[in-house]
């Protein structure tokens, strides 16, 4: 009898979740109930993880107590900082991040048990310590001081914050909550589905984060943001934006990054938000080119995969990459900038995981040879 193969898990169901739901066909996606259309205009990156961690958004008192218990933990460990002074300039960012994660891990005395508390305390820490680690890597490679956390700030804020020194606007602030927002959660996408798999072997939080990070990284998953904005450099100006989209369409295998979802059939919600995002701070600033650029990408794009019937559209990382540019920061930062928001996520999955295991472990189809026989080495 053959078997069937779901090459990459397409379309397995490997659990049931209660923290959000994606539908493919409408273009919705659902935080606990919540449509992220409301969220991302209403609800602060904290509300947000809160409701992600817990059953509900929290009401003004309990949202006062958890951030409260957050803000502590913006401060990092002086030798994380440290080792984040050994990681060359040059390396890429989100290995800087997974290097502190590790690090984090190997200093936390608790760091083996996996029961919720410390689960949830290790989560507060990570939430709290993301922002304060990529902002101290990009100001030390950058052969600058690192910055001290402002508790008084909110994640947005203090994130922004400790990357000047300079206290942020609050548009910016609010641009930037929007966006940890719409990148907070996305069911089991490649690396939240990396983050259970290993803590399905009960393994510490450290070791599922860690893992977490190097999935995020790839240029299929959150790497694809800064890939959008590499090709749009290459590319240079809009009206060489059609050629770069066909010759990439006629080269076999070739993809155009920030376009395509395994799960949506249509626009993603976050890509629609993230739009109208890019196409306000290209009026703000005067530089519209990046965006006028993406708007470009996407006719091309809608007019080539409708002539070919295939249901290939922005996805989340296509216009944050040029939200990001005209928010300043350089283009290696814009995963990392992911894995801040994601680390939310990640976490709430991690709780559920840990309360309901089970180990994963899929199986393959063997279709190697049988039945061979050893030769001594000096006979083969
Ligand atoms: C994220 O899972 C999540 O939820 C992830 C995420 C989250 O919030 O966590 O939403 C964030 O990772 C978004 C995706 C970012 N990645 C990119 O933008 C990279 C470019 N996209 C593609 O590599 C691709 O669309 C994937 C990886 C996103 C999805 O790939 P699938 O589901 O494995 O589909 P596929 O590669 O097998 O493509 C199916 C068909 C192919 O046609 P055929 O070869 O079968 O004829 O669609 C075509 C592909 O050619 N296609 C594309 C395309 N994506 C799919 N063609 C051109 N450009 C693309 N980007």
């Amino acid at each position: 009898m053959s078997e069937t193969i779901y090459q990459g898990l397409a379309g397995v169901n490997v659990d049931t979740t209660q923290i959000s739901h994606i539908d493919g066909l409408k273009g919705e996606l659902i935080y606990r109930g919540y449509d992220i259309r409301e969220l991302a205009n209403k609800a602060s990156f904290e509300e947000v993880t809160y409701l992600l961690w817990n059953d509900d958004l929290p009401t003004q008192d309990q949202l006062a107590e958890f951030k409260n218990g957050l803000k502590p933990h913006y401060i990092l460990p002086q030798e994380v900082i440290e080792v984040l002074k050994l990681m060359p300039k040059d390396t890429h960012p989100m290995h800087a991040v997974r290097t502190a994660v590790s690090m984090l891990g190997a200093t936390d005395s608790a760091a083996e048990g996996v029961d919720l508390d410390n689960v949830h305390r290790i989560g507060l820490s990570l939430t709290a310590k993301f922002p304060s680690i990529v902002a101290t890597f990009e100001r030390l490679r950058n052969g600058q001081e690192a910055i001290s956390p402002d508790p008084d700030l909110s994640i947005a804020g203090n994130f922004l914050y400790m990357l000047t020194g300079e206290k942020p606007t609050e548009a910016a602030t609010n641009v930037m909550d929007v966006a940890l927002v719409l990148h907070a959660e996305h069911g089991s996408n490649a690396s939240t589905f990396v983050a259970r798999a290993v803590a399905s072997t009960l393994t510490d939080v450290y070791s599922s984060i860690t893992a977490a990070c190097g999935s995020l990284k790839g240029p299929l998953h959150g790497g694809a943001n800064a890939a959008v904005m590499q090709a749009l450099e290459k590319i240079g100006s809009v009206s060489k934006v059609e050629d770069y989209v066909m010759n990439i369409l006629g080269t076999p295998g070739g993809r155009v990054m920030g376009f395509g979802h395994r799960v949506y059939r249509v626009l993603d919600p976050r890509a629609i938000i993230l739009k109208e995002v890019s196409h306000h701070l290209a009026e703000e600033s005067g530089d519209s080119k990046w965006f006028e650029m993406s708007l470009e990408m996407e006719r091309v794009m809608d007019r080539e995969m409708t002539k070919k019937g295939k249901e290939i559209k922005p996805n989340v990382d296509f216009f944050s990459a040029s939200v990001y540019r005209m928010l300043g920061f350089p283009t290696d930062m814009y995963t990392p900038i992911f894995a801040v928001a994601r680390i939310s996520g990640w976490m709430a999955h991690l709780y559920e995981q840990y309360a309901d295991n089970k180990l994963m472990r899929p199986r393959m189809v063997y279709e190697g040879p049988l039945g061979k026989s050893f030769k001594a080495i000096n006979n083969r």
